[in-house]
This record gives structure tokens, sequence and C-alpha cells, in this order.
């Protein structure tokens, strides 16, 4: 068992709430954050001692600011950074407002990013870190109808790498996980026609689950992985090949 601290965003269902349980598991110490809620804390008290939750908007600077200085102070250090909470705001370009564009923009990339900036000088002190975002393979290939969210998960992948450079002199790696289609509240609401249609891209033939990106990112955490930095994981069942 290990006693390391790991925050990660967007944990109060799908796939952040998969993480969190993994890595509990696991024997981390975790501080699980999201936008708030009965399920976030619930989960916390679920987990246990050394699970707390911490209701933050990602998407606001000074909430992460002060989000991450409460995990400090409550656990003395951070070793991860699980950037998972996201969104989507679909919609034909054609159609697209300002608005709509900007929202997965101020929650997937700004979010990550403020969650980063803020961990990032207690995690050169330290000498060591984990940072691990979660992207999309929507983000490498594009896609008809969101725009927006793939721009949003490009940039992750980009920050992702400007980051391991920027961080690799100090022990501390930045690596992203590409899920491909992953049964969640984000896709539930997906027409049966569309799901069916994606499903027969998939050679592994079954949607992915939480879990299956989960033990990645448990990998990505792992001293196994610790010459691993700048990287995108694909975790997709083999869609995008
Ligand atoms: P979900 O919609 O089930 O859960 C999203 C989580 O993010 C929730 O805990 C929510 O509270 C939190 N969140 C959203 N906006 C927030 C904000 N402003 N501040 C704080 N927390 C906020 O989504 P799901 O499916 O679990 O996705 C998790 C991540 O994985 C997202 O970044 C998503 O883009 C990504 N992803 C999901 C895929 C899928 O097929 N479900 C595929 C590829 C990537």
């Amino acid at each position: 068992m290990n006693d390391r601290t790991v925050i990660v965003t967007g944990a109060s269902r799908g796939i952040g709430e998969a993480i969190a349980r993994d890595l509990a598991a696991a024997g981390y110490n975790l501080a699980l954050v999201a936008r708030g809620g009965e399920a976030l804390a619930a989960l916390a008290a679920e987990l246990g001692a050394g699970c707390r939750a911490y209701p933050c908007d990602i998407s606001r600077w000074d909430e992460v600011e002060r989000t991450v200085a409460a995990v400090n102070a409550d656990f003395g250090a951070i070793y991860g950074l699980v950037n998972n909470a996201g969104m989507t705001r679909d919609g034909l370009l054609m159609r697209m407002t300002p608005e709509q564009w900007q929202a997965p923009l101020d929650v997937n990339l700004n979010g990550t990013f403020f969650f980063t900036r803020a961990v990032t000088p207690l995690m050169m002190r330290a000498r060591q870190g984990r940072l691990i975002n979660i992207s999309s393979v929507i983000g490498l290939t594009g896609n008809a109808g969101q725009a927006n969210y793939a721009a949003s998960k490009a940039g992750i992948i980009a920050l992702t790498k400007s980051v391991a450079k920027e961080l690799g002199g100090r022990n501390v790696t930045c690596n992203a996980v590409a899920p491909g289609f992953i049964a969640t509240d984000m896709t539930a609401d997906l027409p049966e026609k569309v799901k069916t249609a994606m499903l027969e891209q998939i050679p592994l033939k079954r949607f992915g689950e939480g879990r299956d990106v989960a033990g990645v990112v448990r990998f990505l955490l792992s001293p196994e992985a610790s010459y691993i930095t700048g990287q995108t994981l694909v975790v997709d069942g083999g869609m995008v090949v």
C-alpha cells in the first residue's frame, strides 16, 4: 500500500469515479474534485479515511487556487494530479454561438491548465510528481459537431507535451490519456443509431468502461511509468489506428 496523495477532478461520476475507486483500492490518498453535490461527498465518505471531497468549479482560477492550497494543507503533499473533469457542448459549426464554442475550452482546457499551474510549484519543490490529463480520441481525429470539444482536447495534448518538456528536469512527468467511447453519462444520451455505428468501428467490439481508463491512469502513477513523459496513451479498443 502507498499513502501518496492524488487529486482527481470530475470524480463525482463516470470515468473520474472509476479512477477514484481504482486508486483508493491501490492505497492512494485522494482529493476528489467536482462542481459539488451529494454524489461527490457520498463517494468520499464511502472510500473512507484518506479520501476527501473538494467542491470546485475548475473553470475558475480563484477556486482552483483555493482548492489546491486546501488539499496541500490537509494532506501535506501532492504526488499526482488527474485532470479528468470535462464537458461537451455539441453543435455544428454553422450554428455554433461564441458562448457554445467557449464553454468546453473554459472547462476542459482552462481547467486543466489551472490545476496544473496550481500544483506545479509544489511538485517542483518536491522534485517529484505525476500529471495525467484526460484528453480524447476526438482531440486526435476531430469530429463533426464537436469542433469546440475537439479543439479543447487537442489543446490538452499540446499542453501535455509542453509541460513534459518544462518539468522533466524536476522529475515531474506529464502524460495524456485519450479514451475512445466510454459508457458514461456523457455518452448515454447519444441516439442508438450513432452508438451502433460507433460499435462497428471498434475492433474489440465493445464500448469501454471507466475501469479501462482507470487502469492506465494507475499505471502512469506507478513506479513502472517513471520514464514515460509527454505521451498520449489511446484507450479506445482499437477505434483510431
Ligand atoms: P461525465 O459527464 O460523466 O463526468 C464529468 C465530471 O466532470 C463530473 O464529475 C462533473 O461534475 C465534472 N465537471 C464538469 N464540469 C466541471 C467543472 N466546471 N468543475 C468541476 N467539475 C466539473 O463525463 P465522463 O464521461 O466521465 O468523462 C470524463 C472525462 O473523460 C472528460 O474529460 C471527457 O471529456 C473525457 N472523455 C470521455 C469519453 C467518453 O466516452 N465518456 C471519451 C473520451 C474522453
